[in-house]
């Protein structure tokens, strides 16, 4: 925003100084093009971009220059952001956020330099670290599962100063169920009891860090952490359900079917040895065609043919009679 402004004044001043043929309007150098601040924790970063380029051999320097409290412009010596080469200046020089804490409203300004020419300052808005700071999610989150329920442990994601402090909130929700998101918090404690989860269920949660200033304003939403989930094991009542009832329900079942059989089989008792005692019968006559399948045919016609002798024997008996009735008519 605030770039753009600075940017064309200085064009125009370029194209005034042409028009003016004065030597110092063509010493005027680009200006550093979209100068941001990068909020994040306890970073204080300055980037930038580098000017249109042209034909002049001779490198490029940047001067980044800092004002609080007077009011007056400082160069930036430590960390050294004065006649740097890279289009960054890391304020903070490693996250100790010495340099601009809160509450201090901070301006800064950097401009280009290649030679004996300098660029306009380029200026950026004011800030106030914990008012304009983008907070990060909880650091090194670590979840254990409880009985039906989930133990967080965290540590807040920088450590504040001037009467600052952190609150927590925890997203959760079933993994596969179908209920919303539920919210926890806040909890001004980095060690939090997720309670009154079901057991042996999966969890999806993620933490979040909130930033309460000294006047007890708190700042907008910080960063979510990843997803992570995590399945509760089971509370002690069912946990002793599981170790008792189960058992139970498989030796009651054991013990029914046991019983079933007894009662089936005293119904059933005469079937049951006719099954399990009488050994199998082939027939008789079978097992001898077994035996020997060819004599067994024979025996058969034999057998079959004995009863036509006999009823061959009962027609000479009944002839005989004939014979002797013809005898007895031979006789006189
Ligand atoms: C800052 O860094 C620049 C470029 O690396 C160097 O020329 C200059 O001497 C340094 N200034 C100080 C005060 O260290
Ligand atoms: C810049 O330095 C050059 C010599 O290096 C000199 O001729 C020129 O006048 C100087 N310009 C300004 C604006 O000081
Ligand atoms: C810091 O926050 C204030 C108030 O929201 C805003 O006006 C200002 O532009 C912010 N500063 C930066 C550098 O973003
Ligand atoms: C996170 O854990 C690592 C290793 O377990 C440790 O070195 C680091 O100091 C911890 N960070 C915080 C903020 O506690
Ligand atoms: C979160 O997930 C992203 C992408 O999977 C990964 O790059 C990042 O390191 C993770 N952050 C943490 C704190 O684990």
């Amino acid at each position: 925003m605030r770039p753009l402004p600075l940017w064309l004044p200085s064009l125009l001043l370029c194209g005034l100084g042409a028009a003016a043929s004065s030597p110092d309007s063509f010493s005027q150098l680009a200006a550093p093009l979209n100068p941001r601040l990068h909020l994040y924790n306890d970073e204080q970063i300055l980037t930038w971009e580098p000017p249109p380029s042209s034909n002049d051999p001779r490198p490029v320097v940047y001067q980044v220059e800092y004002s609080f409290v007077d009011g007056s412009w400082h160069r930036l010596l430590k960390p050294n952001c004065t006649d740097i080469t890279e289009t960054k200046c890391d304020l903070t020089g490693g996250g100790r956020l010495k340099l601009f804490p809160h509450p201090f409203t901070v301006f800064l300004r950097v401009r280009a330099k290649r030679g004996n020419l300098t660029s306009e300052w380029v200026g950026l808005e004011p800030f106030q670290h914990y008012e304009n700071v983008t907070v990060g999610p909880p650091k090194n989150i670590s979840v254990t599962p409880g009985k039906g329920s989930l133990v967080i442990h965290f540590s807040p994601p920088f450590d504040v100063f001037h009467g600052a402090t952190f609150q927590y909130l925890v997203h959760y929700w079933e993994k596969s169920g179908t209920q919303q998101e539920q919210v926890e918090g806040p909890f001004k404690s980095s060690s939090i009891v997720l309670g009154n989860l079901k057991p042996y269920r999966v969890y999806c949660l993620q933490t979040e860090a909130q930033l309460i200033l000294k006047n007890k304003r708190i700042r907008p939403h910080g960063l979510l952490s990843n997803v992570s989930c995590h399945e509760t094991t089971a509370d002690a009542s069912a946990r002793l359900q599981q170790v008792i009832l189960i058992p139970l329900g498989i030796f009651a079942l054991l013990l029914g079917l046991t019983g079933a059989c007894f009662i089936l089989f005293i119904k059933y008792q005469s079937r049951v040895k006719y099954w399990f005692q009488a050994p199998p019968n082939i027939p008789e006559q079978i097992e001898e065609y077994l035996k020997d399948p060819d004599q067994f045919i024979l025996e058969v016609l034999d057998k079959d043919g004995s009863p036509k002798e006999d009823s061959w024997d009962s027609v000479s008996i009944i002839s005989s009679p004939e014979k002797e009735r013809d005898d007895v008519l031979q006789t006189p």
